[in-house]
């Protein structure tokens, strides 16, 4: 059977919002230490300590957002331990990954000019699980008040005159585990009281953001809905895909089929979190007015042999690229709800779009899929119409959606639709239609391999880099593609 899809392309819809394409940095492993910063004094060319490859790879997938410092690490992070002249920094265990020892050197600053740099919104993750409200209202007059205040002062003093832009604000992070280990009512009324001094200064008015619930956690965001709903702009949800079990996770790149088919199943079930949590939210909040925030997503394997178990150092293959590709349709069908998310994390940990090796970088096949769908950003969300098969490996349980799709208009009026092919064995057959507009050309992008498990590294860092896509002349807004198997494209229509 053939699939087809029709986009609707003159209709109103939501925006995707650019942040929807956001990331996530934590003092985790090599994500920070090597990934992003490796000081003004190395040999690894680098921007005022930034790695100037890093950087550059982050700017072209157009990054608009950056979440630091943690994840579990912003529970037991205390902002002061990092600001002033780095030699003087505090030195502290880092307790949840590997036990290494945290210098403090990538503090405030660092990352907020980092911020700066890459032209991206900041996203701060206050400790509300080991810190203090006094603590947590210091910070946000410490990075974003314009006057005279003693923390504006501290500021100027450790060379920041201007205040820097704090457009998003956690107020915690997992609470409901390595944040604190608290019941949902219990965080509910912290939440409340801690987010009352994350005051919004002059312009600044940070979005804040209240710790939502893991995976499916329904009861979580009924309570925090019913009692906190009101203080909040946005809920978090962190869901990852895995193969196996969290006791026993499937390796990154030696999986067969099945391995395959049970991550992508596990990432597929995104749909049915964001629709069963956006059910409760719409309860409680009519208007959409509170942001559903996955601030946490992507794959996470065993980590790669040799390498320390607390760093989550994993290879990222195919198999990865249909994930982010897969969940990022996912994002934009659900738009009006679905307002920022953050992949974990942007380098070296988990399903990273950049590796970095020494001064090596590899670009991954999931940085692949945020360059074929950064049209998406701040584009219009279509409506689409999709009648696909199942693809499953086991003719007795039940399989997943074998083509995904999502569609935008941007305001310069190109339309670009985003598909994926989840089938490793066949290509599709796609009959695509655009109604309401009769565009004139179209171009497409694929990425695809010969081996599901395929992966770019140092020694071979092109071996999964998108082509184009074949395309047959349009006939009034149709074309009929085959789709390769195993592959994410990106098609504009102009
Ligand atoms: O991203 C790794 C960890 O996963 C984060 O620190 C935590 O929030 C989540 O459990």
């Amino acid at each position: 059977m053939d699939h087809a899809l029709i986009v609707y392309a003159n209709q109103p819809g939501a925006t995707i919002e650019p942040d929807i394409y956001g990331h996530f940095s934590e003092h985790l492993g090599r994500c920070i230490y090597g990934g992003l910063w490796v000081g003004e004094d190395s040999s690894i060319p680098n921007i005022r300590g930034y790695r100037a490859d890093v950087v550059e790879a982050l700017k072209k997938i157009r990054i608009p957002n950056l979440r630091w410092p943690g994840g579990c690490f912003a529970d037991e992070y205390h902002w002061k331990d990092g600001i002033g002249p780095r030699s003087d920094r505090k030195r502290m265990v880092n307790t949840h990954w590997g036990g290494v020892v945290e210098d403090n050197s990538f503090g405030t600053h660092e990352f907020m000019d980092l911020c700066e740099l890459l032209g991206c919104k900041a996203y701060v993750n206050g400790n509300l699980g080991s810190g203090t409200v006094q603590e947590m209202q210091e910070w946000v007059e410490y990075m974003t008040f314009d006057g005279d205040s003693p923390m504006s002062r501290l500021r100027a003093a450790n060379g920041r005159e201007k205040p820097w832009s704090l457009p998003y604000f956690g107020v915690g992070n997992e609470n409901w585990g390595c944040g604190g280990n608290m019941t949902a009512a219990h965080y509910a009324d912290r939440y409340r009281n801690y987010q009352t001094y994350v005051r919004g200064f002059g312009k600044n008015k940070p979005v804040k953001i209240a710790c939502g619930p893991s995976v499916a956690d329904y009861e979580w965001t009924e309570t925090l809905m019913r009692e906190a709903g009101k203080f909040m702009d946005g809920l978090s949800l962190h869901h990852y895909s895995l193969q196996g079990s969290w006791d026993e996770k499937g390796p990154a790149a030696g999986f067969d089929e099945a391995g395959w088919f049970s991550l992508l199943k596990n990432a597929w079930r995104m749909e049915e979190l964001i629709e069963n949590h956006s059910r409760i939210m719409d309860k409680y909040d009519r208007e959409g007015r509170v942001a559903l925030i996955v601030d946490e997503w992507g794959t996470w394997h065993a980590v790669e042999s040799g390498t320390n178990p607390g760093f989550l150092y994993q290879q990222n293959t195919l198999r990865d690229a249909l994930v982010a590709g897969i969940t990022l349709n996912i994002f934009n069908n659900h738009a009006t709800r679905v307002k920022m998310a953050n992949l974990a994390q942007v380098a070296n940990v988990l399903q990273s779009p950049v590796l970095t090796e020494g001064d090596r970088m590899v670009l991954t096949p999931t940085w692949h899929v945020f360059d074929l769908y950064k049209e998406h950003q701040g584009a219009t969300a279509l409506d689409v119409g999709l009648a696909t098969r199942e693809y499953r490996t086991d003719p007795s349980a039940r399989g997943i959606p074998e083509l995904t799709a999502s569609a935008s208009r941007s305001p310069a009026g190109t339309v670009t639709v985003t598909v994926t092919n989840a089938n490793p064995r066949e290509s599709a057959r796609l009959e695509l239609s655009i109604s309401g507009w009769n565009p004139s050309s179209a171009q497409g992008a694929v990425l695809t391999a010969k081996e599901m498990n395929a992966l770019n590294d140092f020694d071979s860092p092109e071996t999964v880099t998108p082509v184009s896509l074949s395309l047959p002349p349009l006939e009034n807004g149709r074309l009929t593609v085959a789709l390769p198997a195993k592959s994410v494209a990106s098609i504009s229509f102009r």
